[in-house]
């Protein structure tokens, strides 16, 4: 990182204000249906010009390829010291990665200024060798804006030497309420908030007209972060919703809006060429107007009967697809028989049923809301099946891809759709059945398969989105995050300069809404209680308001915990009495269901992601388990880093990605979860590098490490943090120094929920070590942020201290995998339940005190 770095960015700079990257989009009403822009007026609202340290640039590989990235390949060339023996540990623990230490121990003393490291390895990477820093280390980062600093109440006291302590995360754009008790003003006092032609988003306020980089607002932006949360909550399109006329009267903030074609008016670009191959504009429109408004149907069918010869042409349409080697693999089944379809329906409905008992609860309730099929209420069905033969032995291009004869089929369904959706027929695509078991009930050959069953017929109306985005089920991924530019991972739209998914992520993460804390702060004065009764919870009402734009936010809920896993190389220092295979093992008993995470996980409603970053074994593919696998094992950091810079990237890149698909799947709220055998050791090491607190203060027992494996850890630490070059001006050079892969990976999910305005609630110490990193890169990241719990772990304390956060419960549990943080998800959900549900004094009658 250089002086360009977005941490040293302030409020005054001139980088175009960018919201959360979900913010606007048109899936649910709250952003759509808005003048689309033309793609040359729009700035990239996410690209943050950065200079990546020497040795970071991304080489031309695909990520997640496993061996390329193995620490075998990428381990540092010097011979590591002899391992001392694991001492044998009596298995009295569960297989966690967090720690037991005596409370007394979660009390550091002042930090000590650990001496300069010795002999800095090189990076793997090739990044520059970078000045011994340690001096620099506690120069940290700034706390979070709101809360305040956890006052005396809190279960982490604060450190007599706070003064001395390091810096904390900055970013504190919300300053604590005149009227709450006077907390002691923290030297890095909260900035003022931002000025709103900063960014309006947050302020409700308009820019000035000069400043709007786009001359046509979308209707829908009201000024207001529009969030995934409050897009999944208002099911209303701007065109038809009661929100519209509001929406258009609002004062028309800063585009900030994630990429979006541009709309399909005048003049096609492309010149000579296109002029004379283009086809006229009106047509162009309905072409793209076609594609726009195709909708899956499943609700409103009429019973009027589609005419033969409007069917014809739909199936006509579906005829012409392109195809393998022109193969043309598909058939049609045109169903209409009563008796067929009755068949046909009772299959999807044992599919329905067993895929519902498989959910988790917050799923399997709004599930149950859903159709998913119109199989009676449509007078036609159409099947589409696939012959993976067709062509003969020599068919063009199948040869080398085998699976081509279903994507064929898939453009015909493709095809057919659209031409009908221009017909004005509805179509709804089923495949909840057992395939074999449809094939036998339409008598199709062995050798054919069902590709798609359709339910066709016209509609009294087509929903304006995509039913599961307006039911908060799921939600649209923005055109920008699929676009990638020469090498996967390269963001950015044709025209655009490219970035990095951290650039782009980082550069979305703006301040809580002030407009939103106040009302929140506001409601909850004027609830049917006394003030201040619901004690740290209310604080964590008016904090998700202002992370959710809107007051009351969303009940965070559903909410997924992502387990993210890794192997360290350290484990070869003897710092856990676990063999390194248990991590594997965990994962899978993960993947079974039978952890504490999952139990827990169920008693609230949450879904279950095990994220594989780094596990030192090859994991089978299982429904559940993300293979992100970046190596087997970081390596052994006190003999040079543990990751190369390309691998701690792309580790904080699989966390964002994870974040980013959990969110636009429809959840509502992150849980960090972690698995590695050894993983307190890269935990404290990264505790150490950023809180400047001695090894000693913040190393704990892990898995029940007794007094000569403590002693031991403490020293691998010492020796890590000597061993590398440690700069914590550039954080992710010191995660592939002393991290571990599900470090990494956890600042890149923190990063990514901050940047979806999306609250992740931490676990254990890895999550702490991981918001100490991820407050380093944007101290912003911290308004996201809720702590569990506190793990008994003596660097979680510390972490949390570093960052300000308070931790929810106490419960002195030091288990890892997500296990604390889910047991505190249902705070979350009460204190916006409350802010949403109870009567104030003026609406239900009750006199205040006097
Ligand atoms: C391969 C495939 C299978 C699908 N299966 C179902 C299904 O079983 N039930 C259902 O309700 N929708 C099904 N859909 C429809 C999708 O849910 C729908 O396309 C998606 O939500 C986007 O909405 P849109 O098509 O209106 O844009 C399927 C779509 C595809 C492409």
């Amino acid at each position: 990182m250089t002086g360009e770095d977005h941490r040293h960015r302030r409020p005054d700079d001139d980088r175009p204000p960018a919201k959360g990257l979900l913010d606007d989009l048109p899936e649910t009403g709250r952003g759509a249906g808005g003048a689309p822009r033309p793609a040359a007026a729009r700035p990239n609202p996410f690209h943050v010009p950065q200079k990546r340290p020497a040795g970071g640039s991304r080489p031309n590989v695909i990520p997640f390829r496993g061996a390329g990235f193995d620490r075998t390949a990428a381990a540092p060339a010097a011979e590591p010291d002899p391992a001392p023996e694991p001492a044998a540990q009596p298995r009295t623990e569960s297989a966690a990665t967090e720690a037991a230490a005596p409370e007394a121990a979660a009390e550091p003393a002042a930090p000590e200024q650990p001496g300069a490291p010795a002999a800095a390895a090189e990076r793997a990477g090739g990044a520059a060798r970078r000045p011994a820093a340690r001096e620099s280390r506690p120069a940290a980062p700034a706390a979070p804006e709101y809360p305040p600093p956890a006052p005396a109440a809190a279960p982490v006291a604060a450190p007599a030497s706070a003064q001395a302590a390091p810096a904390r995360p900055a970013a504190p754009e919300y300053p604590p309420p005149a009227a709450r008790p006077a907390a002691p003003a923290p030297a890095d006092a909260p900035e003022a908030p931002e000025p709103a032609a900063q960014a309006p988003a947050d302020t409700g306020d308009a820019a000035p007209a000069a400043e709007r980089r786009t001359p046509t607002p979308t209707p829908s932006e009201d000024g207001s972060p529009v969030n995934a949360h409050a897009a999944a909550a208002q099911p209303e399109h701007p065109d038809h919703g009661p929100d519209a006329a509001a929406a258009e009267a609002a004062p028309a903030p800063e585009p900030a809006e994630p990429a979006e074609p541009a709309e399909t008016s005048g003049r096609p670009g492309g010149g000579a060429a296109a002029a004379e191959h283009a086809y006229g504009e009106a047509e162009r429109a309905a072409v793209y107007r076609a594609i726009r408004d195709r909708r899956d149907v499943r609700v409103g069918f009429r019973a009027d009967p589609v005419p033969d010869d409007v069917l014809t042409r739909v199936l006509d349409a579906a005829h012409r697809a392109p195809s393998v080697g022109y193969s043309q693999p598909w058939d049609f089944i045109v169903v209409h028989d009563e008796d067929l379809r009755s068949r046909v329906h009772e299959l999807v409905r044992v599919q329905r049923d067993e895929y519902a008992r498989a959910l988790p609860g917050a799923r399997a309730q709004a599930f149950s809301g859903l159709k998913v099929e119109a199989i009676l209420d449509t007078p036609v069905n159409v099947v589409v099946t696939v012959d993976p033969t067709r062509g003969g032995r020599h068919t063009l291009g199948r040869h080398a891809q085998p699976r081509t004869p279903g994507y064929s089929a898939a453009l015909a369904v493709e095809n057919l759709w659209l031409a009908a959706r221009s017909e004005g027929l509805g179509v709804g695509w089923v495949s909840f059945f057992d395939e074999r078991e449809l094939a036998r009930a339409l008598d199709l050959p062995p050798h054919l398969e069902v590709v798609a069953y359709l339910c066709v017929g016209y509609v009294e109306d087509f929903p304006p989105e995509p039913e599961l985005a307006m039911s908060g089920w799921a939600r649209r991924r923005p055109l920008s995050w699929a676009v990638h530019r020469d090498h996967y991972g390269r963001r950015g739209l044709p025209g655009e300069d490219a970035t990095s998914l951290l650039d782009e992520t980082v550069g979305a993460i703006t301040p809580l809404n002030q407009r939103a804390l106040k009302e929140a702060e506001e409601r909850q004065a004027a609830m049917t209680k006394p003030a201040g009764s619901l004690g740290v919870l209310e604080e964590v009402s008016v904090r998700l308001a202002g992370l959710a734009g809107e007051c009351p936010p969303p009940v965070p809920e559903p909410a997924a915990v992502a387990v993210f896993a890794g192997d360290h190389g350290v484990h070869a220092q003897g710092v856990s009495g676990w063999p390194q295979e248990v991590t594997a093992q965990m994962v899978h008993n993960f993947l079974r269901g039978g952890a504490v995470v999952n139990a827990f996980a169920e008693q609230v409603g949450a879904e279950v992601t095990v994220v594989d970053v780094g596990v030192a074994a090859d994991l089978p593919a299982v429904p559940g388990l993300l293979p992100r696998k970046i190596a087997h094992g970081t390596a052994d950091f006190t003999q040079g880093p543990a990751m190369t810079r390309t691998q701690a990237d792309y580790a904080v890149e699989a966390g964002i990605e994870a974040a980013r698909d959990l969110v636009s799947a429809g959840n509502r709220c992150l849980i960090t979860g972690d698995m590695g055998i050894g993983n307190t050791t890269p935990s404290a090491a990264l505790i150490a590098a950023f809180t400047g607190a001695d090894p000693a203060e913040v190393t704990g027992r892990g898995t029940g490490a007794d007094d000569a494996m403590l002693e031991r850890k403490i020293d691998v630490v010492r020796r890590a943090l000597a061993a590398n070059d440690i700069d914590t001006s550039d954080p992710v050079g010191v995660l592939a120094a002393v991290g571990g892969f599900e470090h990494a990976a956890l600042t890149g999910f923190i990063l990514g929920a901050a940047a979806l305005r999306v609250p992740v609630l931490l676990d254990g110490v890895s999550a702490g070590a991981a918001a100490v990193v991820a407050a380093a890169i944007e101290p912003r990241a911290l308004n996201a942020c809720f702590a569990g719990h506190r793990s008994s772990e003596p660097g979680h304390a510390a972490a949390l201290r570093h960052v300000g956060l308070r931790p929810l419960i106490d419960l002195e549990m030091r288990l890892g995998e997500g296990s604390g943080a889910l047991l505190a998800l249902p705070l979350l959900q009460g204190s916006v339940r409350a802010l949403r549900d109870v009567a104030t004094f003026g609406s239900a009658g009750v006199s205040e005190r006097y």
